[in-house]
């Protein structure tokens, strides 16, 4: 039997529906009367949109719906308008020449901070490029990503790459799941630069370490479907509790980084020791501004650099023609170096072809972050409404058969004597975006795959377990922080002779 408060509750939501079906048939009525032509899209069911459309890897059905409505569409979450670009003239259009107006960030409500907070101490999710955003990325800049203080990091990354070698030849013959080897190198890369300490341990159990189900917490809260993001009458409410919980997590973090920023404002680093958090406390940041920007290049530079590597070595498995032929490549550079060294492998045409060829088949971000229309725009005489999301998607665009010779199929070949590169220049390839929002950590995450790769090959022998071969290999894919594999890598390494 149920008792008076779930009557009420009952009678409530039964009142409710019919409400909403109302205000959203108006809605749309006007919406089409006032005509502005949207793109076009399948039709959204009522109340709740396309979002069954989307189903649960987004970027493959958006891309088997262009099929049928081109590469422009709009999809409705909820009342909200998304319009999805899935070809280079499109995404030339809204990430160069509309780059101004379509450089919003679609924030979700989820986070804990208020929008004018959250504004002044971010960078991946101010709601516009505003002069905080301009400044934050500008240090990122100088102080992570220049060329000269990438070079002053590469004994950092070194070091971590002896770290993962001697960890791996200590579980010669044993299975050792790839994805978690590299999470806990690049992880303990950035930890270094950022904080000159590791935060994972190689030997722990990756999945249950503390720091990274945080950070993985934070992305999942902040990126499930929020009600307050698409229905209005939400917008200042907390119907699932998403924000609280993200509350939380954001407490939890500042549990661990609080401590070590409070240790530093006390004892200054030595000049030539210094990193990037001694950087920002010369800037005077706050506890909150210190939390949110370590969680963000943390979360932005971690899953994102692990699930390439990860692709990588499944694809190279996957294909021994092109693992001997990198290997080769490889082993020349040693006789002539003496070692791997950061700064000649990334030089290596075939090392750098293998790594572009996974990001075509495999962006770990295939939809980009969501864009924010700032105004009322036209892409391809169609009208992009004010606060409409954006996104493009670079995954359906990397399997294009009309740009890409067998798109399926992994061919670093293609990338060999071809200019094609990721800096932000070629539409057809667009792993980290382009235009104002596009990723500004990607010469460090060129770094981090390539040391981390060349050593994998160069150093081990590798094979699947109980005597897979490699046509039984699952190359499924799971949609979540990152477009990762569904099946984790497992191998065996062997440390070569
Ligand atoms: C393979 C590695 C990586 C890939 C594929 C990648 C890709 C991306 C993409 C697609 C975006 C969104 C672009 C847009 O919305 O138009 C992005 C944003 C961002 N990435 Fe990366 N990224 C990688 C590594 C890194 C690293 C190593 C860092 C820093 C340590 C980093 C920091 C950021 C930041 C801060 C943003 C937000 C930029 C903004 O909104 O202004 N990323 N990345």
């Amino acid at each position: 039997m149920m008792n008076t408060n779930e009557i009420n509750s009952l009678i409530l939501v039964l009142l409710a529906i019919p409400l909403l079906f109302i205000i959203f048939k108006n809605y749309y009525k006007k919406s089409k009367l006032k005509g502005p032509q949207l793109p076009p899209g399948p039709t959204p069911w009522p109340l709740i949109g396309n979002i069954p459309h989307l189903g649960k890897l987004p970027h493959s059905s958006v891309a088997n719906y262009a099929q049928i409505y081109g590469p422009i569409m709009t999809f409705k979450l909820g009342f909200k308008n998304l319009i999805v670009g899935s070809s280079p003239t499109i995404a030339m259009e809204i990430l160069s020449k509309q780059d101004l107006i379509l450089s919003g960030r679609d924030t979700p409500r989820a986070f804990p901070h208020s929008r004018q907070e959250l504004n002044h101490i971010s960078i991946g999710w101010t709601e516009d490029c505003n002069e905080s955003w301009k400044n934050l990325r500008a240090l990122c800049k100088s102080e992570l990503f220049s060329g000269k203080t990438l070079e002053s990091q590469e004994s950092l990354r070194e070091k971590k790459i002896f770290d993962m070698v001697d960890f791996l030849k200590a579980n010669e013959g044993k299975t050792v799941n790839i994805g978690q080897v590299a999470f806990a190198t690049i992880f303990n890369m950035l930890s270094n630069i950022l904080l000159s300490r590791d935060l994972i341990s190689l030997q722990e159990d990756i999945e249950r370490s503390t720091m990274k189900n945080l950070l993985r917490g934070i992305v999942e809260v902040v990126s499930a479907p929020n009600l307050s993001d698409i229905y209005p009458i939400f917008n200042e409410l907390d119907p699932q509790g998403l924000r609280n919980k993200a509350n939380s997590l954001w407490q939890q973090l500042w549990s661990i980084l609080g401590p070590i920023v409070e240790e530093r404002r006390k004892n200054i680093h030595e000049a030539n020791q210094r990193d990037f958090l001694d950087t920002l406390i010369d800037q005077k940041f706050s506890d909150a501004g210190f939390n949110e920007i370590l969680m963000e290049l943390f979360n932005a530079g971690a899953d994102t650099s692990t699930s390439t590597i990860d692709w990588m070595m499944a694809e190279l498995i996957k294909n021994p023609e092109i693992m001997k032929k990198l290997r080769e490549e490889l082993d020349i550079e040693v006789i002539k170096q003496g070692k791997i060294k950061e700064s000649h492998i990334m030089n290596l045409p075939y090392l750098q072809a293998c790594i572009k060829e996974t990001l075509r088949l495999h962006p770990p971000i295939p939809l980009l972050l969501p864009h924010r229309a700032l105004e009322d725009c036209k892409v391809m005489n169609y009208t992009i409404p004010k606060n409409a999301q954006v996104m493009v998607n670079v995954w359906a665009i990397g399997r294009d058969p009309i740009l890409w010779e067998n798109p399926l199929e992994f061919k670093p070949e293609r990338f060999v004597n071809s200019p094609l590169d990721f800096i932000g220049k070629d539409f057809i390839f667009l792993p980290f975006g382009a235009g104002r929002r596009m990723c500004p950590g990607y010469p460090m995450a060129a770094r981090q795959i390539s040391l981390v790769i060349a050593s994998l090959v160069h150093s081990f022998d590798w094979s699947l377990p109980n005597g897979e071969g490699p046509d039984m290999l699952d190359m499924k894919e799971e949609f979540g922080i990152t477009l990762q594999k569904k099946q984790p890598m497992i191998l065996i390494p062997r440390p070569r002779k």
